[in-house]
């Protein structure tokens, strides 16, 4: 299904969404950022997705923010246009970082700046080696904003963050992945087979330990070690008021039936 800004569909389990301007490199309009709250808003719960792919169409992931639209005409209507339409983009990085379904960012093509945002908001990102990223805002005059500064200071070592920053120069996948700005880098033309690999071995697993784990990770970060104890027992208690079941079946499987080893694979559910 296409639909405007953005177009989607699902395949096997896996929503692939993607970017769809890609006569504008899927830059981030205040339409498309609409658009794409929508679109996440109606796959997050289906019972058809277990995983969720974001990538672009075309030759571009996406250029980042749209400097016509989504900053200069977005300026010219006052500050609370402009806080709306900063409202509308943070708010699906946001949503998306807190997905339902585990989410990847399959990074084909031109990554910049506001691009940073979604590529963090993903649990995992996979980057074509041909790909291009680059914190630009420096280049047109401004700090890398809505979030982007703190995208790689939490991802990247400090005198590469501030390298990046600082100069503008673009990086590849292949960078990207040395520097962890990506889990990996793969020649575009084995991209997706790549990703879709990893969509397989995610929905393999128990989807509510999945959910569990990457809020986990994603808030202990900031945690101290005697609050981040305290939270994983609290957060798997509540992982068990949603699905009690799956864990005892997983001990079963392998304890009683033998028929899997937990630390090379996971447990068949029914
Ligand atoms: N905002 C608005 N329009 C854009 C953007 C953008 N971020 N990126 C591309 N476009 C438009 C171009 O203006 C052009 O429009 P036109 O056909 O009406 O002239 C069209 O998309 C195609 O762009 P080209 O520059 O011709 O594409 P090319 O493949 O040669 O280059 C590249 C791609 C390198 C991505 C280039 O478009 C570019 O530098 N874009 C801006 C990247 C950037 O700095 N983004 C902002 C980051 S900062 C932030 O997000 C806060």
């Amino acid at each position: 299904m296409t639909t405007d800004t953005v177009a989607f569909d699902v395949v096997d389990g896996i929503a692939w969404v993607r970017f769809n301007r890609p006569e504008k490199r899927n830059c981030m309009s205040p339409t498309l950022n609409r658009r794409m709250m929508e679109v996440l808003d109606e796959l997050e719960f289906r019972d058809d997705v277990g995983v969720l792919v974001l990538s672009g169409e075309g030759t571009a992931w996406s250029a980042g923010m749209d400097l016509k639209e989504y900053f200069r005409e977005t300026e010219a209507k006052g500050l609370g246009a402009t806080r709306q339409a900063q409202r509308e983009s943070y708010g699906w990085w946001r949503r998306l970082r807190w997905y339902q379904k585990p989410t990847i960012a399959m990074v084909n093509g031109w990554c910049f700046g506001g691009g940073y945002g979604p590529l963090y908001s993903c649990d995992l990102a996979i980057a074509a080696e041909e790909a291009k990223f680059g914190l630009s805002e420096i280049n047109w005059g401004i700090l890398p904003g809505g979030g982007a500064t703190k995208v790689v200071v939490d991802l990247i070592p400090m005198r590469d963050a501030m390298y990046h920053a600082m100069t503008g120069e673009a990086i590849d996948g292949k960078k990207a992945a040395e520097w962890r700005l990506v889990n990996e880098a793969v020649p575009l033309a084995q991209l997706k087979d790549r990703v879709t690999e990893i969509a397989k071995v995610l929905l393999e697993k128990n989807p509510v330990a999945l959910k569990a784990t990457k809020d986990a990770v994603r808030r202990v970060k900031e945690m101290t070690y005697d609050n981040a104890e305290d939270y994983l027992v609290r957060a798997q208690e509540a992982a068990n008021s949603y699905d009690n079941d799956g864990r005892k079946e997983g001990i079963r499987q392998f304890i009683d039936e033998k028929s899997y080893k937990p630390g090379l694979g996971a447990y068949k559910r029914g």
